[in-house]
């Protein structure tokens, strides 16, 4: 089982000074989410956003909003997040110690609930969770910056993340993150990911609009 193909633009790509055209530029590209980083200077080494910009997105378009949060005890914030206006929270499961708790109080909250590994976390950790998983994110780059190099052997990790939904029958979305681009979108799609988030190839391209549907096609031809 596969799903239909979502892009996710992430706004961590995107000119702060001009983030509301950037994002309608998406969104008129035909974006299906819109992809919000939380960074908290200890799980990743870097600083970004809080429910301040979801809730200052959730103004500006009616995308659902993909947050995905890199922080230490992404717990605290499940509800400051559902009522800023996300849609989708996703924590990774080094940063807590009750994941099938808080994954229960992300869906109790009316989000979707999502579990991010990074390219060294084993797929034990989803395995134990799958029931309770909307989507699973499995991280192409090592989180923390925009434009960083897919990591190509994690192609081979995408696969077995969808074999494991298959095989447990799970209509949990299979999200990439991280150096998604018009070289590295087919590799994904074609292991069977349907959810890519792309910052810096959207928002560093000539045409964001455009880009969008490029890597969409891309997706398309590969699967
Ligand atoms: C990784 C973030 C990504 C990042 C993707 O640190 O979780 O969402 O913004 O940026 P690109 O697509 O430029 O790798
Ligand atoms: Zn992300």
């Amino acid at each position: 089982m596969s799903n239909s193909v979502y892009m996710s633009p992430s706004v961590l790509g995107v000119d702060l000074a001009r983030i509301a055209d950037d994002v309608a530029k998406a969104v008129s590209g035909g974006a299906d989410w819109i992809h919000v980083d939380v960074m908290d200077g200890h799980f990743v080494p870097n600083l970004t956003f809080g429910p301040g910009l979801v809730a200052a997105l959730r103004r500006i378009t009616d995308l659902p909003l993909d947050v995905h949060l890199m922080v230490e005890r992404p717990e605290w914030y499940i509800a400051p997040f559902a009522d800023a206006g996300a849609s989708v929270f996703t924590f990774h499961p080094e940063t807590t110690a009750h994941v099938q708790r808080h994954l229960e109080q992300v869906r109790a909250c009316g989000m979707l609930a999502g579990l991010a590994l990074n390219p060294g976390t084993p797929m034990g950790y989803a395995e134990e969770v799958v029931d309770d998983l909307d989507l699973l994110l499995i991280m192409t780059v090592n989180p923390g910056f925009p434009a960083q190099r897919y990591i190509g052997t994690v192609t081979g990790k995408i696969a077995r993340a969808r074999s494991l939904l298959n095989s447990r029958r799970s209509s949990a979305r299979l999200q990439v993150d991280g150096g998604i681009n018009r070289s590295t979108i087919g590799a994904a799609r074609g292991a069977g990911a349907d959810t890519f988030v792309a910052g810096s190839a959207i928002f560093d391209s000539d045409d964001p609009t455009a880009e969008v549907g490029v890597l969409r096609r891309l997706c398309e031809t590969a699967a």
